[in-house]
């Protein structure tokens, strides 16, 4: 109904706002896709800007889509999950950038955190369990997505859930195809080794 559509609109609107993006220009640290991975989210705001403004993009990142879907889900679970679909859409293709947006990770962990905080907790939990042990953000983001749907079948049994968070991982690896020859070919740069990723 119009609730579903408005949720993803809401969704898709809050999603957009590239946070990484607009604070490393008031950072004063320039374009950020033209920094490191090239991407605007905040692993390479980190490059571009240091890590206080690294984590309030994360922290910015993950609260629009956290904040759409706890706004959403007043209507209900699956107009919540309609703005968990269009926040992190919104992220990946922001009408601003001409469709060009983030990879959706900290958007994602967000809205995982608000859908079933049990399954959010267990992806951030695997994600940096991986980043302590491979120094690849990258790669942590792909492991800690992938088990977002073990993690919601064994947390909560819901289906729809299931479903979301693997279509969710689906989208968000597909996003990190650049990441994956790197980390393939041993050429990811790691988190905080100033080493530059090439776009
Ligand atoms: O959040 C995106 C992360 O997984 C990789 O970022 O800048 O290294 O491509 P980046």
């Amino acid at each position: 109904g119009p609730y579903l559509a408005a949720a993803f609109v809401l969704g898709y609107l809050l999603g957009s706002v590239p946070f990484g993006l607009v604070l490393t220009f008031l950072a004063g640290k320039g374009d950020l896709r033209k920094v490191g991975s090239g991407n605007i989210g905040a692993t390479n705001v980190l490059r571009a800007a240091g890590k206080p403004i690294a984590a309030l993009t994360l922290v910015l990142d993950a609260g629009k889509g956290a904040a759409a879907v706890a706004v959403a889900w007043q209507w209900g679970p699956d107009t919540a999950l309609m703005a968990a679909y269009g926040s992190v859409l919104g992220h990946l293709f922001p009408v601003w950038l001409k469709f060009s947006g983030g990879k959706g990770v900290a958007t994602t962990l967000g809205v995982h955190l608000v859908m079933a905080w049990p399954v959010g907790a267990a992806c951030c939990g695997a994600w940096l369990l991986v980043a302590a042990v491979t120094r690849y953000s990258s790669l942590a983001a792909l492991v800690a997505l992938a088990l977002g749907p073990v993690f919601a079948w064994y947390l909560t049994a819901d289906i729809q859930l299931v479903q979301y968070a693997a279509i969710i991982a689906a989208i968000v690896w597909l996003r990190h195809a650049g990441n994956i020859k790197r980390l393939l070919t041993g050429t990811e740069p790691k988190i905080g080794s100033g080493k530059r990723a090439s776009h």
